[in-house]
């Protein structure tokens, strides 16, 4: 109100204005989708382990509303949330933070893979959408690719940009092509291949978050911790991709062919070789 931060209830209002910063969708109502795209990643640092109060939470106790000042944060996160303010900004802006530094190596090459990984998803179900007008597999496509294009940005807002593969545009094209090719040939063929690269991806997902608990065996260290979190949410949709598409496959009644069986291999083999060079470049 009035380019103040206020509760309406309690000030006379002057002006009324929708929310800076955001796309405004009409009147006082604003397009949320870019907040929420960043909200996402750091979600879990918003997470308390307090009891639930009985009425609301306070983010500021001694404020008379129990709203934050923008020049309140700091001191109220401390006291309250205990939210890494300074991360958390940066982790919005895709930087690399002091407390980002300790992962190691080894955990930011699996990150580099995952976010190539998530990158060619979400061009897999582009190439499918492509690539056919089968109302069956364009509804299965449209809703992998919200979940893949959600995926993608929850993991973007945790590796830099130097830390990402060089190659993504080779990814990104492989990925068009791996779902672009099976929707020509049918929706066998579509649902065979997502089994095959969600049954990769599942494995993948599951060897990393074993490598994050070898570096982290007491569960203690929150970037390890909301890492894998994450990493538990993603493998989740991934296994539920997977078992959707084995089961609409199943559902033609028949095997699959010598050929679409070769096609299922080369994917697996390659999505191995992708990630071997993935970790390096
Ligand atoms: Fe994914
Ligand atoms: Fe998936």
């Amino acid at each position: 109100m009035t380019s103040r931060n206020l509760q309406t209830c309690r000030h006379d209002p002057d002006v009324l204005k929708p929310r800076p910063g955001l796309p405004r969708v009409r009147d006082l109502i604003v397009d949320t989708a870019q907040f929420f795209k960043r909200y996402d990643p750091i979600e879990p640092c918003f997470a308390s382990d307090a009891p639930q109060p009985e009425k609301k939470h306070r983010q500021f106790p001694t404020s008379p509303t129990g709203m934050v000042k923008e020049s309140m944060i700091g001191r109220a996160v401390r006291r309250g949330l205990k939210i890494d303010m300074p991360r958390v900004v940066a982790r919005t802006r895709n930087t690399v933070t002091e407390a980002d530094r300790p992962l190691p190596a080894a955990l930011i090459a699996d990150l580099r893979t995952d976010h190539a990984g998530e990158s060619g998803a979400v061009m897999i179900y582009r190439g499918i959408l492509v690539a056919t007008r089968d109302a069956g597999v364009r509804h299965f496509a449209q809703a992998h690719l919200a979940t893949e294009a959600r995926h993608l940005a929850q993991i973007e807002a945790l590796l830099a940009p130097p830390h990402r593969s060089r190659l993504l545009p080779l990814w990104r094209i492989a990925g068009w092509l791996t779902g672009a090719l099976p929707a020509w040939a049918g929706p066998r063929a579509v649902y065979a291949t997502i089994e095959a690269v969600e049954t990769f991806v599942d494995r993948h997902y599951a060897e990393q978050i074993v490598s994050i608990d070898r570096h982290d065996p007491g569960h203690s260290a929150p970037p390890l911790q909301a890492l894998r979190a994450l990493l538990q949410a993603c493998r989740g949709d991934e296994i539920a991709h997977r078992d959707e598409a084995a089961a609409l496959f199943a559902l033609s009644g028949k095997p699959p062919t010598l050929a679409l069986r070769a096609w299922v291999w080369s994917v697996g083999a390659g999505s191995r070789v992708a990630v071997k060079i993935c970790r390096r470049v």
